[in-house]
């Protein structure tokens, strides 16, 4: 018999190792943003909102599951807000705030790959918003009568500590507090409004998987209308009271929405969500964006009509409830967009796609970049969503209208609440059509400079 080796038996040894979940989710463009190491399935997000100071206090709870052995791991958490309790399946857990966004988690015990945990983080303060020289304003905006949130794409962190990645979805509760008079807003679903001692409480559920970039909150002075669409489909939309209003503005923006999710989703399929709506607020970022379930639009942006709405209702299908894992492929979002605003155009004001497409291909001026990488300061360029929608039509011309609008209705069907590349778009495409697409889309997703208009070859 062997002499025992000794040294080995001194090891540690017995059950797993433990390491570090990783500090970013592995985007180019973003290394920061999200963490490795665990899966988010649910965000409860308790926020109490003080007009006068402009703080929140709230307790945000993340239900998640680890993916490896943890012995720590990161969450997104952003600026001045001070944390006061942290607790990792209701005991305390020591932490640190490292770099601009990382929150080091280090709970008593490791993590055993595949088991699911509670973290809950208490935290107050002033959130103070993003505004990125390329992106533009995100995250927490305080506003006249109080505050919206739009997160695209580094905005979450600013007011819930958060795996921020579109990659990693998750149900959403949002229970907030303020000052009775001030109305919420939010994605997904209304629950219960209570009111005790001149504070109410807005309840809001987002039941099905979203990515957190995708998470919004209204908080202010809203006139809500309800309504449902001729589907069914329940239907909210808010108007910020101190907008300029013409006389039944409310209805008509409400029973717009309605018509234009019925027509999409005669178009792109079963609407993903269980309700509708949108929300019109004077948040003074110049842009609108397709939050989850209920778009808002802000009324700075140039023009707050029935194609916007086409563009960010359109992303319910095409960036919210499928979502690039990576943001070089933004494109996917919004190159369906803006061929929403070209079928609108078409169904609506009479004007052929195909015309469309002709005077962007005419007027673009930006053929330099690489619409399926564009860059990390480029990902709201106009390339992206021009040329993105000429790529669409181009590809409708190469493959017949038949199999484009298979696509456009098969494409959101099978990755619904998923996560797509552009290398997943060709290989379904491909696969649809039974034809080798790769010359076509290189030369319109990947190679810089002005395609050849496309020859009909259906
Ligand atoms: N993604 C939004 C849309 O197309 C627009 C948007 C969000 C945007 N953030 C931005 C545009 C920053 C310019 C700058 O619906
Ligand atoms: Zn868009």
């Amino acid at each position: 018999m062997a002499a025992p080796n000794l040294t080995a038996q001194a090891a540690p040894a017995r059950g797993p190792a433990f390491s570090p979940g990783a500090p970013g989710a592995g985007d180019p463009y973003f290394p920061d943003m999200g963490n490795g190491g665990y899966d988010v399935s649910h965000y409860d997000i308790t926020l109490t909102f003080d007009p006068r100071t402009k703080a929140i206090g709230a307790t945000t709870t993340i239900l998640a599951r680890a993916t490896q052995n943890l012995s720590r791991f990161d969450l997104d958490f952003q600026g001045p807000l001070q944390i006061s309790k942290l607790l990792v399946d209701g005991r305390d857990a020591s932490f640190a705030r490292s770099g601009a966004q990382e929150l080091v988690i280090t709970p008593r015990h490791g993590l055993r790959r595949g088991s699911r945990f509670l973290v809950s983080v208490t935290y107050a303060g002033v959130p103070r918003k993003i505004d990125d020289p390329a992106l533009g304003v995100s995250g927490w905006v305080a506003t006249k009568d109080g505050a919206v949130a739009l997160n695209q794409p580094i905005g979450a962190a600013t007011y819930f500590p958060v795996n921020d990645t579109p990659d990693d979805k998750a149900t959403y509760s949002q229970t907030i507090t303020v000052p009775s008079g001030l109305t919420v807003l939010a994605n997904g679903e209304p629950g219960p409004t209570t009111t005790h001692d001149g504070r109410t409480t807005f309840r809001w559920h987002m039941n099905r998987p979203m990515a957190s970039e995708l998470a919004m909150l209204a908080i202010g002075k809203y006139d809500v209308t309800r309504g449902v669409t001729a589907g069914g489909l329940p239907n909210i939309t808010a108007i910020g009271k101190s907008i300029d209003t013409v006389a039944g503005q409310g209805k008509v923006f409400n029973q717009t929405t309605a018509q234009i999710v019925q027509w999409e989703e005669s178009m792109y399929g079963r609407y993903a969500f269980d309700s509708t709506g949108g929300i019109l607020a004077d948040v003074g970022v110049g842009y609108a964006l397709e939050t989850q379930s209920r778009p808002v639009y802000d009324q700075s942006t140039s023009r707050v009509d029935g194609d916007l709405l086409a563009h960010e209702l359109g992303h319910q299908w095409f960036g919210d409830s499928l979502t690039p894992v990576h943001w070089s492929d933004i494109w996917l979002n919004e190159g369906f967009a803006t061929y929403s605003e070209w079928l609108y155009q078409e169904k609506f004001n009479g004007i052929p796609v195909a015309k469309s497409f002709a005077q962007t291909y005419a007027d673009e001026k930006d053929w330099t970049g690489t619409v399926a990488d564009p860059g990390r300061d480029h990902i709201f360029d106009d390339l992206v969503y021009n040329r993105g929608a000429m790529t669409l039509q181009a590809l409708r011309l190469k493959i017949g209208d038949r199999a484009f609008f298979r696509v456009l209705e098969q494409w959101p069907a099978t990755y619904r609440y998923g996560n797509v590349s552009t290398q997943t778009f060709i290989r379904f495409v491909e696969r649809l059509t039974h034809r080798d697409l790769d010359a076509f889309f290189h030369t319109w997703l990947y190679q810089p400079g002005k395609p050849a208009l496309p020859a009909v070859t259906p």
